[in-house]
């Protein structure tokens, strides 16, 4: 589908319109959909956060080719979260269309709580966009599996497929629109005894993996600016009584660059870099992550100085899977500040070993005994393989894009009904008085924002449909 620059700042000012009473300095995606699966009423989370029921939404539609079944938990009031309580059962084919503001990376999270044998032994795929997210996957305990994903169209289906004799289910949904800063396109790959420049990574699909806080807290979506889960890396260090090492936990202010556009508290927020583990100039400390074989990974390690006293006092190493890829890494000259948090991503292809390790060691630029460099924090992002899948390759049951083109249609004029009803008048008017606006200065916009042209093609309108119908 065509992109259409200039309706983009139009929706994100009307959004900006839309939310900016009720966002106070929390992030505030412009996509934004949090849906209970199978769910009667709607599931508020402790941070704050309101799902609403898969049958509910006017951006939202569920298609399939059979009946999908609600299914409630049956000890619901025990169940650990409320988005627990219930989910969705499929026994074929069956996908969720999202509807899409702007288009970008989106941060994507699958619940899975299986209350039953049933669900427990289930097994099916999951793809979205064109990408094969879980491949015969089965969810015997409780699991939230994460992507970040790029979505270049107005709808995303999301779309689920049971293997042959068994079912499909999904507690909850969450889809919104990642902060720009997050993906970069660029990244250092380490690849054999080469350390070369890499880029094309924002044209990637992520799976977290590993989100780990060293020598800090388990930091919930309640104390995250994404929602992010991170938890304390002991279990994967390698030499916890590596000589010299120290936990360090900083009280003071962490200073985000002001007005950066890439550094931001949505990258990693405050919980994650007010702590460090820190080794001497002839230390070492490793961590290791089991991880599958056969995948390219995303490795990214956050540094921010809360350790030093002084600037130009650390200089250390940074080796991943066993090789150098920065020498004498001088973070004051990096950043130029203490408490300033940075980030480096690291691309790494694991062929067979199943470990993904990363280390910091001591440089000898550094004072011999003094701390000579640390780490705060681990993400370890698994990437998409050639084929678009993230674990074996794309099967022909899950041709995405034809079960696409099959129903969109149908679903732009849906979206526009649930315009309707929602009543959603002041937006229109809105909506109406910025386009006459905008059209005085550019006299084409017309033609962008027409709708559906009868070949499948959304009708820019929908765009405005808001994200929760409110109960
Ligand atoms: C899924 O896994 C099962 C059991 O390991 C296997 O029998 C089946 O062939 C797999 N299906 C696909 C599509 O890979
Ligand atoms: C959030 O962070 C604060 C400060 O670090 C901590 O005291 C609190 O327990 C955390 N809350 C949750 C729900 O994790
Ligand atoms: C630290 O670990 C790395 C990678 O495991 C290794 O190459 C290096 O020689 C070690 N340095 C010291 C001082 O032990
Ligand atoms: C640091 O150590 C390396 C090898 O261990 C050596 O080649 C280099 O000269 C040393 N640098 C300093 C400043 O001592
Ligand atoms: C991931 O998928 C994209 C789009 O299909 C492709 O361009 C890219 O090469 C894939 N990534 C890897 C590491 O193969």
């Amino acid at each position: 589908m065509a992109s259409s620059p200039g309706s983009t700042p139009l929706a994100a000012l009307l959004l900006l319109a839309l939310f900016s009473a009720s966002a106070a300095s929390r992030f505030a995606p412009v996509d934004n959909h949090l849906i209970a699966c199978g769910a009667t009423g709607p599931a508020v989370l402790p941070d704050g956060r309101r799902f609403i029921p898969d049958t509910g939404c006017a951006s939202m539609r569920l298609r399939s080719e059979s009946s999908t079944l609600p299914t409630a938990a049956p000890n619901a009031p025990a169940a650990p979260s409320p988005l627990h309580a219930a989910a969705r059962v499929f026994s074929c084919h069956a996908s969720y269309d999202l509807a899409i503001r702007r288009r970008g990376h989106h941060v994507l999270r699958l619940h899975f709580y299986p209350f039953d044998a049933t669900l427990a032994s289930a097994r099916f795929h999951v793809g979205a966009g064109g990408f094969l997210l879980l491949h015969n996957f089965t969810a015997s305990s409780p699991v939230v599996k994460e992507f970040l994903l790029p979505v270049d169209t107005d709808v995303l289906a999301l779309t689920f497929v049971p293997e042959a004799g068994s079912a499909a289910f999904v507690n909850a949904i969450e889809l919104f629109s990642a902060p720009e800063e997050l993906v970069g396109d660029i990244g250092t790959l380490v690849d054999g005894d080469d350390i070369i420049q890499t880029d094309g990574l924002s044209s990637q699909v992520f799976e977290t993996l590993y989100r780990i806080n060293v020598a800090g807290h388990k930091v919930t979506p309640f104390n995250d600016t994404l929602w992010r889960t991170w938890v304390n890396d002991e279990g994967f260090l390698v030499n916890k009584e590596a000589s010299g090492s120290k936990a360090w936990s900083f009280g003071g202010r962490i200073a985000y660059p002001k007005g950066s556009k890439l550094m931001t508290r949505e990258v990693a927020p405050d919980n994650v870099y007010n702590s460090a583990r820190s080794v001497n100039s002839e230390g070492n400390l490793t961590w290791a992550f089991p991880v599958p074989a056969g995948n390219m990974y995303l490795v990214r390690m956050h540094f921010c100085d809360i350790v030093s006293k002084a600037l130009y006092q650390l200089y250390f190493n940074i080796y991943v899977n066993g090789r150098q890829a920065v020498k004498d890494f001088d973070i004051s000259g990096t950043t130029g500040y203490l408490a300033y948090p940075y980030y480096i991503d690291f691309v790494v292809d694991i062929e067979d070993e199943g470990l993904l390790e990363v280390a910091i060691g001591g440089s000898n630029m550094s004072r011999a005994g003094e701390v000579s460099g640390f780490l705060n924090a681990v993400e370890i992002m698994r990437m998409n393989q050639t084929g678009g899948g993230m674990d074996g390759d794309f099967p022909a049951i899950l041709d995405m894009d034809y079960l696409f083109s099959k129903g969109i249609g149908e679903f732009a004029r849906s979206l526009l009904c649930g315009l309707l009803f929602a009543g959603l008048f002041l937006v229109l008017v809105t909506l109406v008085v910025r386009l006459r606006t905008e059209l005085k200065n550019n006299g084409t916009l017309w033609s962008r924002q027409s709708m559906d042209s009868g070949d499948g093609k959304l009708a820019r309108a929908y765009q405005l449909v808001p994200t929760k119908t409110d109960y």
